[in-house]
């Protein structure tokens, strides 16, 4: 891995021999985007668009005629010097009022180690796994120093980025928008995918050709939300699942965010991540700094599985918890879709029993422990146990579920307060909400003002309290609020523009401090489901629960749009009851095992109402997850290209390749059934390999090339699971 800087000081060129990122400075002053894709060896300036001349447009300060602004490939890119695009950085000074702000190189280095993003998550890196290269750029006027960090990691396409604001001047400055990273790209056609969704139905793809103009994928929600992911890839109009250039951004963060590009009169594109503006601004006072969230950029010339493996690697090898990234989950059993809110110690005895003879390994308590009533109208913010439900209370379960030889969960949802509890009336103030307005609630819920220390260090004791007293192994953190009446009594009228930003560097402090105080504690994220699901939680977390659907079809649709960018090992997937409650749909339990297994399993229905044979079969199912467990927490994902929409196909490939799963969705039973093929990806393709089921051998090149046959299925959303073992 390298940084050349070249002789004559005006081009940086930083790369891992796999991919290269080059960027000049140009009349001293102006700092060029140059190139980011497959490695170069040097950059020789073929690339740099000549001077031409035209009307129209404002010249470059010190430039030659036909050197525009307009179309200049600034590496950060401001408003009000004739680049009328999309900005990265918008600053406000008190002293003139005005938006104009013109940051000019001032220096580069290398930096030994990568740095932490002070009260954000980031991405880790130990001394020689990455190179960062950090720029200043500075606006001595305004009193403005720009860093821009950029650290490309050892092994995988894919560069860490983001920026810093410091107000190095003598007057207060307010930021209205920073953006995370700004990417140019050559004048071509692109393709725009994005991740869409809502409850129930996360993780859509959305794929639209570039036009002129500018195409945003945002939330103002106060969290990263289900409706749009915090990713944003561009395509060759041609990529496919496997093959193809893709240039994908995913940002670090879990509230309101935009990824938006712009593709001007000429045909360049401009790709930019980052807080939304729209919901954000910053004061400054002199000597202080603002940090963005950390954004990946990633580079794939192998299509959108290219894309995924790289994605997948970054946050296992140096996002999650380490002690999580490669572990096997125990088998869970969750309360919820088995008793929703009426949970009481009775219930939970007879469905613990039942899980642990089928061998589950940890059982977790959801929802209604703490309710005053079967409903979810009251008690959130205190957090303590009903004893008209536990008269042992909570240390009555753990017991029991322990002494079953399970570990044991429990459910907390921490940032919101019920309108009827004791800490809200202890804390009216706590709750977001507009004076003089009255506020609205969610499943009778205000948010808590996150942003406030006390409410932090309140969560923060409160948490740890119960984990340090009770002996939880794990802890669902859930999260099912949305932002509204936005006001925080702690702030001035003049920053209350920083609320939504405070509200998640809040939400992280308290995240941060509970998982490094109880680190063997499994955490798994949730917000109704995938509504929080990004790779800022993910620092802080072992898993996410990826949706409040557990319908197997659908499952297999969602599991796909997250396998894009998130490791199996960082998603639970639950087999639930038939019909499914979320849409009446019946599939076999045998179908519904094969989707769950792809993913961290677990069983959520009421174990109590289901017959013996399913009992034994749920037992069986348990035995096969666990023979596999240990390689699969380990298996790099295959996403791989179906021949048609009625297959969803998802491969695990261990990091050996001495084996592979393979499971083959269908739909519907159709007459277009095994007129397909697909190939698997990842074998050794010098080996040959066994497929379990049908005792069949291959070559791991044909299983590449030619690929296999559909299998046959008799029923609509049927699955077949292949195991291939190296022979
Ligand atoms: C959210 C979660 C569910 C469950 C409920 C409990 O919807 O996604 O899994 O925990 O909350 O209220």
């Amino acid at each position: 891995m390298t940084l050349r800087f070249s002789d004559d000081g005006k081009v940086a060129h930083l790369t891992n021999g796999s991919v290269s990122y080059v960027i000049e400075v140009v009349l001293g002053r102006y700092l060029a985007h140059r190139y980011f894709g497959p490695a170069i060896r040097h950059w020789d300036g073929t690339g740099v668009v000549p001077p031409r001349k035209r009307g129209f447009a404002l010249e470059l300060i010190g430039g030659t005629v036909g050197e525009y602004c307009d179309d200049f490939p600034a590496e950060c890119p401001v408003p009000d010097v004739g680049d009328y695009r999309l900005p990265q950085l918008v600053v406000r000074g008190s002293k003139l009022g005005v938006t104009h702000c013109e940051p000019a190189f001032e220096s580069w280095e290398e930096l030994p180690e990568k740095p932490e993003l002070c009260g954000l998550p980031s991405t880790r890196a130990a001394a020689g796994e990455a190179t960062t290269l950090h720029v200043t750029l500075l606006d001595a006027e305004l009193g403005v120093r720009v860093h821009l960090l950029y650290t490309l990691f050892d092994g995988q396409d894919v560069m860490a980025r983001s920026m810093r604001v410091e107000n190095c001047g003598t007057q207060e400055l307010e930021v209205l928008d920073a953006q995370s990273l700004s990417l140019e790209l050559p004048a071509k056609g692109y393709d725009v995918l994005t991740l869409y969704g809502r409850h129930e139905c996360e993780a859509n793809i959305s794929r639209v050709p570039i036009r002129h103009g500018i195409q945003t994928s945002e939330s103002t929600e106060g969290l990263s939300s289900p409706q749009h992911h915090p990713f944003m890839a561009l395509l060759d109009p041609d990529a496919t699942v496997d093959a193809g250039e893709v240039v994908a951004v995913h940002l670090f963060y879990s509230g309101s965010h935009v990824e938006r590009c712009e593709q001007d009169e000429y045909g360049n594109v401009r790709l930019q991540a980052g807080i939304n503006p729209r919901t954000f601004s910053w004061r400054l006072a002199p000597g202080s700094s603002f940090q963005t969230p950390e954004a990946i950029l990633c580079h794939s010339d192998e299509g959108l599985s290219g894309m995924a493996q790289a994605f997948h690697w970054l946050y296992r090898e140096h996002l999650m918890p380490a002690r999580w990234a490669h572990r096997q989950r125990p088998v869970l059993f969750n309360s919820w879709e088995a008793m929703y809110y009426d949970t009481t110690y009775d219930k939970i005895e007879a469905q613990a029993k039942l899980a642990a003879s089928m061998g589950a390994e940890l059982y977790a308590l959801d929802d209604g422990w703490f309710r005053w009533d079967a409903s979810s109208n009251t008690a959130m913010g205190d957090w303590t146990c009903n004893p008209r439900k536990f008269p042992g209370g909570i240390d009555s379960v753990e017991q029991l579920v322990h002494g079953l030889g399970m570990r044991f969960g429990l459910w907390f949802e921490p940032e919101v307060i019920s309108r009827r509890s004791h800490l809200f009336e202890r804390h009216p103030d706590w709750a977001l909400q507009v004076p003089g307005y009255e506020a609205r609630v969610g499943r009778h819920t205000y948010l808590l003002d996150m942003g406030r220390p006390d409410v932090q260090d309140y969560l923060i004791e409160t948490l740890d309290c119960w984990l340090a007293g009770h002996a939880i192994d794990y802890v669902k953190w859930d999260m099912n609020r949305t932002m509204s009446d936005s006001f925080s009594a702690m702030l001035p009228p003049e920053r209350q523009g920083e609320l939504q930003h405070r509200h998640i560097l809040g939400t992280y402090r308290v995240l941060r401090e509970v998982t490094r105080r109880h680190p063997d504690v499994l955490f798994e994220g949730c917000s109704s489901g995938g509504g929080r699901f990004d790779p800022g939680i993910l620092a802080y977390v072992g898993q996410n629960w990826t949706s409040d659907n557990t319908d197997a079809a659908d499952r297999t649709r969602i599991q796909w749009g997250y396998g894009l960018l998130y490791p199996p090992v960082a998603m639970g997937a639950h087999v639930s009851i038939v019909p499914n409650h979320q849409t009446g749909r019946t599939i076999s339990l045998d179908t519904r095992f094969q989707v769950a297994r792809q993913l961290n399993l677990g069983y959520e229905l009421d174990v109590t109402k289901l017959t013996d044979e399913e009992r034994d079969e749920i037992a069986d199912q348990i035995a096969a997850y666990k023979a596999d467990r240990a390689w699969m927490a380990e298996a790099d994902l295959r996403l791989l290209a179906t021949p048609n929409d009625n297959y969803v196909m998802w491969e695990s490939v261990a990091p050996d390749r001495s084996r592979a799963m393979v499971m083959v969705f269908q739909r519907e039973r159709s007459v277009l059934d095994a007129q397909g093929r697909f190939q698997l990806r990842g074998l050794d393709e010098a080996s040959d390999y066994r497929i379990e089921e049908t005792g069949q051998v291959a070559g791991g090149d044909t299983l590449a090339r030619v690929g296999i046959c559909v299998p046959l299925m008799q029923d609509d959303y049927e699955a077949v699971t292949y195991h291939l073992l190296r022979v």
